[in-house]
């Protein structure tokens, strides 16, 4: 498949980059990783930011919420995964209660990750009651990737994974919050699980580019979960994932295989011995 696929070239990207692209209106790339290994191979192939996403608690760490990871077990992933990047821009999610209390402690949290891993951005999860911590990130120097819609940290406030802003009131605070993130200086948007009519809407309103799950294809760009896409998650099947790959099944023909191939003593052959 890749074959007939034009070649991403490699450059470094930063924030200001990202912003220039929804001015040229250069779609943006965004996947998440988590390790050294998937990283680098997203970062091989020209991929604009990689985020290390706090759905590492699903994905990663096998919780059903994104609720418990912790800051620190986001450093550690951020740090293999910067170890690994030389051009994407590395953003990484804030996770739950590092921020939400107050700008202080928000600081103190963020400044953790900006200096025990040096990546590019932070992202926050949140609407109008967080764009004074955004403002104020942004002021000493940490840049903000904002999030709206299907914010998953506020779960149980929802009690449903389902689309967000179906209704005119929610729809209307969303636009708000979109506006008011731009304003304290977020220099990008994640929009999730909301009709791509909203999306559109939002991203012809705001100066700063919207990156969206779930959103519709009027958005700057398109981030994924890379497990979801590349066929991992087999039971999470939403209509916003596009499968690029059925890792899973290919997976599980390797590890029966090997198993085969040792029970039968097939494996080592004499070449793989020394
Ligand atoms: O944590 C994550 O992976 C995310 C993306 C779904 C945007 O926030």
């Amino acid at each position: 498949m890749s074959k007939s696929i034009p070649q991403s070239k490699p450059r470094v990207v930063t924030t200001k980059t990202v912003m220039d692209m929804k001015r040229t209106g250069e779609k943006i790339t965004m996947l998440t990783a988590y390790d050294f290994l998937v990283a680098r191979l997203l970062d091989q192939v020209g991929i604009d930011i990689i985020l290390v996403g706090d759905s590492l608690s699903n994905v990663v760490q096998g919780n059903v919420t994104t609720l418990p990871v912790t800051l620190d077990d986001m450093i550690y992933h951020a740090n293999a995964v910067k170890r690994a990047v030389k051009n994407a821009l590395i953003v990484v999610d804030m996770p739950f209660m590092t921020y939400q209390n107050n700008k202080e402690e928000a600081v103190r949290n963020a400044g953790r990750i900006m200096k025990e891993v040096g990546v590019g951005a932070v992202k926050l999860e949140g609407g109008e009651y967080i764009a004074e911590t955004v403002q104020h990130l942004v002021k000493i120097g940490i840049p903000v990737m904002g999030h709206l819609g299907l914010m998953p940290q506020a779960i149980n406030k929802y009690g449903t994974y389902e689309v967000r802003a179906t209704e005119k009131t929610e729809a209307d605070q969303l636009l708000r919050d979109a506006k008011v993130l731009a304003d304290a200086g977020a220099f990008a948007l994640v929009l999730e699980k909301i009709p791509g009519k909203l999306a559109r809407k939002v991203t012809e309103s705001i100066s700063i580019p919207t990156i969206g799950i779930g959103a519709g294809r009027h958005c700057d760009g398109q981030v994924l979960v890379v497990y979801d896409m590349l066929g991992m998650t087999e039971e999470f099947k939403p209509r916003f994932v596009r499968r690029y790959g059925e890792l899973a099944e290919t997976m599980r023909g390797a590890f029966r295989q090997y198993i085969h191939d040792v029970k039968s003593n097939d494996f080592p052959s004499n070449d793989e011995s020394y």
